[in-house]
């Protein structure tokens, strides 16, 4: 494969909830310019407080200093202008997990960016294709999987569609071992390959929840004690987010009609009350 000339100087982030601040921030960890997009000024806002909040965590650790702190929030422009990433070499989209809602960015920033550049999405089980059809250009089309926390863990899923360029992919690869992540490549199918294994695991948790069978704080244990797992099921689907969980949920059975992935009821049920997990100060624990 021949080294490609790409520019990735500068990164688009479209959404900056949960996924989209942790992935702005490795990004701009790693020396990049990152233009932040946020649909409103309060969620632009809860944006910034995210990066703000998880790299000065890292300060009061002592593994960043206040000056690089600074330096790194001042890598990320925010704004609520889309077309603000017009001069970004790869745009990552990383808003809720529906189907249409990234169709319409896809179709906007394909009007926007050169034709030259990358368009990435964060989904974790919509289909990559599909998403691609928004465009013009679908074989500039990925997906570039970031997990969560997106600044801890290592790994990113990246996906390739049957018409994305063999280019496309060997750079999002370079640029996510550039992040000091671990790229792994993987065709389009609901789930890919970390949450095709994790989401019917965290679907019986739920479920055995509901049924009373134990309590959350002892079905937690039982897989952080007894299998060594670094966090429980019920306190994962907590930082998932609940409404994401249950959406990616719903794609994977949708998909494949298998009752491991038939979205607990509890989840629809706590997501309809507003339980939405650590962002929403509530799910299956209450968080301050
Ligand atoms: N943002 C940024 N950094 C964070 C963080 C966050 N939300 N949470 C923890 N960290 C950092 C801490 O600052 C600390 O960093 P240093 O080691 O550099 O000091 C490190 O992570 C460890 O944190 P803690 O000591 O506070 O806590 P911990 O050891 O219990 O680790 C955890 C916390 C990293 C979240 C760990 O419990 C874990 O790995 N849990 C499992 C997470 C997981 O499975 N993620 C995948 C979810 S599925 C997915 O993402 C795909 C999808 O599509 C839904
Ligand atoms: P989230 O609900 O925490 O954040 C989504 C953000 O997108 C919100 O801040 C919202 O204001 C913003 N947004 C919505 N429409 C927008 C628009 N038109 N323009 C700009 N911003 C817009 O969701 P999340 O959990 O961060 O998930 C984002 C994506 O990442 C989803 O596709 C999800 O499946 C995927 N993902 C989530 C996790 C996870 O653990 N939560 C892990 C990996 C991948």
């Amino acid at each position: 494969m021949t080294s490609s000339t790409r520019d990735f100087s500068s990164i688009g982030v479209i959404g900056l909830g949960t996924m989209g601040a942790g992935i702005a921030e490795v990004f701009a960890r790693n020396g990049y310019q990152v233009v932040g997009v946020e649909q409103t000024e309060e969620s632009l806002e809860r944006g910034r407080a995210h990066v703000e909040h998880s790299t000065g965590r890292a300060v009061k650790r002592g593994k960043l200093s206040e000056e690089a702190q600074a330096e790194l929030v001042g890598r990320i422009a925010f704004t609520t202008d889309m077309a603000d990433v017009k001069d970004c070499g790869l745009v990552v989209e990383a808003v809720v997990e529906k189907l249409h809602v990234k169709q319409q960015i896809f179709r906007a920033l394909d009007e926007i960016v050169s034709v030259d550049a990358v368009l990435a999405t964060n989904t974790s089980s919509l289909s990559v294709t599909e998403i691609g059809t928004a465009t013009s250009h679908p074989g500039r089309v990925i997906g570039v999987h970031f997990f969560n926390p997106a600044p801890v863990q290592n790994l990113v899923e990246i996906i390739r569609t049957v018409v994305t360029e063999p280019q496309v992919l060997e750079d999002a690869a370079e640029l996510a071992r550039s992040l000091q992540k671990t790229p792994v490549v993987v065709g389009d199918k609901a789930g890919f390959i970390a949450n095709a294994l994790l989401f019917g695991y965290l679907n019986h948790a739920a479920s055995m929840f509901e049924g009373h069978y134990a309590t959350r704080e002892d079905l937690d244990a039982a897989m952080r004690f007894g299998c060594g797992y670094p966090m429980g099921p019920l306190a994962l689907l907590d930082l998932i987010g609940l409404d994401t969980a249950f959406e990616i949920l719903d794609t994977m059975y949708k998909q494949g009609r298998d009752r491991l992935h038939a979205p607990a009821p509890i989840l629809k049920q706590m997501v309809t009350a507003g339980l939405l997990g650590r962002k929403s100060g509530r799910g299956f624990y209450t968080y301050e």
